[in-house]
């Protein structure tokens, strides 16, 4: 019900701003549950037409989006950015559908199920498959996307990191390590493809309460107080928190900007 409710105030709202994304298509990568359902739902509600890829089933998002917006705003697939096959399918399969790809947002990592594990002691098997989903994945998703905004001298590329990169989070350094990489991932993309107009830059959310968040994370009550004394603005944050600042990037109205990490957290960090 609640769900429902939030869905409807974002899709009004977005019916405001409407012309911001018009006549452009996404791929939200994990963009069926936590903070990703609401990218997906925030870019269609600006117009977008949406792709939501992740592992996890995403047709009863498209559905919904696809009945309270326009009937072809968003389509779903399955698929597991670590793998390239995958990954040209998703990439294959979005142009079939939409024509182009406009907008990639690369949001997909393993996080909510990561539980806190000490240096000492993470498996090296789970050490790489952190790396695999959160860094090898946008990589990915980047190699196949990009050729297409190329061709057409335009795109946005926005990649989900983290404030912890910035200030470290102890017994989580493998997803740390990761969303380093992400700052550095986009540094270097700026660079390689603002040349074919194309922008590329970070968000760093701070600690989110997505609903898978609050569900998987056993930690989560002592990391919430930590990062709310942390704060400027001493309250939680919720995903549509991080909405107006992904679809300013996905936009028009951020195109003298690239290379940059926006942080969403309240005050946190400073970048
Ligand atoms: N929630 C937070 O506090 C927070 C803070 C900072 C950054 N982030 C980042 O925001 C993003 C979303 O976070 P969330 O809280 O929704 O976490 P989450 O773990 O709930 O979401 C991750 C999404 O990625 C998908 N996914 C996982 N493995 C995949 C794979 N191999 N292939 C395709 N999809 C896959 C999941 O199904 C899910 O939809 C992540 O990049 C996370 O690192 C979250």
């Amino acid at each position: 019900m609640l769900r429902c409710r939030e869905l409807q105030r974002t899709l009004c709202e977005g019916r405001m701003q409407m012309a911001r994304l018009s006549g452009r298509v996404a791929i939200v990568t994990g963009g069926a549950r936590g903070i990703g359902r609401h990218y997906s739902e925030a870019l269609a509600a600006a117009g977008a037409r949406v792709m939501v890829a992740d592992i996890a089933d995403g047709r009863d998002l498209a559905d919904s989006l696809n009945a309270h917006l326009s009937s072809d705003c968003a389509a779903s697939m399955a698929f597991d950015v670590s793998d390239e096959d995958s990954v040209r399918d998703l990439v294959a399969t979005t142009l079939d559908r939409f024509g182009q790809i406009d907008i990639l947002v690369n949001n997909a990592a393993l996080y909510s199920t990561l539980p806190p594990v000490k240096i000492t002691e993470i498996d090296t098997a789970l050490w790489d498959k952190v790396m695999a989903v959160n860094v090898r994945g946008p990589f990915l998703m980047v190699k196949h996307v990009a050729p297409h905004m190329i061709a057409c001298k335009s795109g946005k590329i926005i990649n989900i990191a983290s404030g912890t990169a910035y200030k470290g989070l102890p017994n989580f350094s493998h997803y740390v390590t990761s969303k380093g990489a992400i700052v550095a991932f986009t540094r270097a993309l700026s660079r390689e493809l603002g040349p074919h107009n194309i922008g590329v830059n970070t968000l760093a959310p701070g600690l989110i309460l997505s609903d898978t968040g609050i569900e998987n994370t056993a930690h989560i009550d002592e990391a919430r107080d930590k990062v709310l004394q942390s704060r400027a603005f001493k309250r939680d944050g919720y995903p549509p928190d991080l909405t107006g600042a992904l679809v300013f990037l996905a936009s028009s109205e951020s195109d003298f900007m690239t290379g940059q990490t926006l942080a969403v957290d309240g005050g946190s960090i400073n970048t």
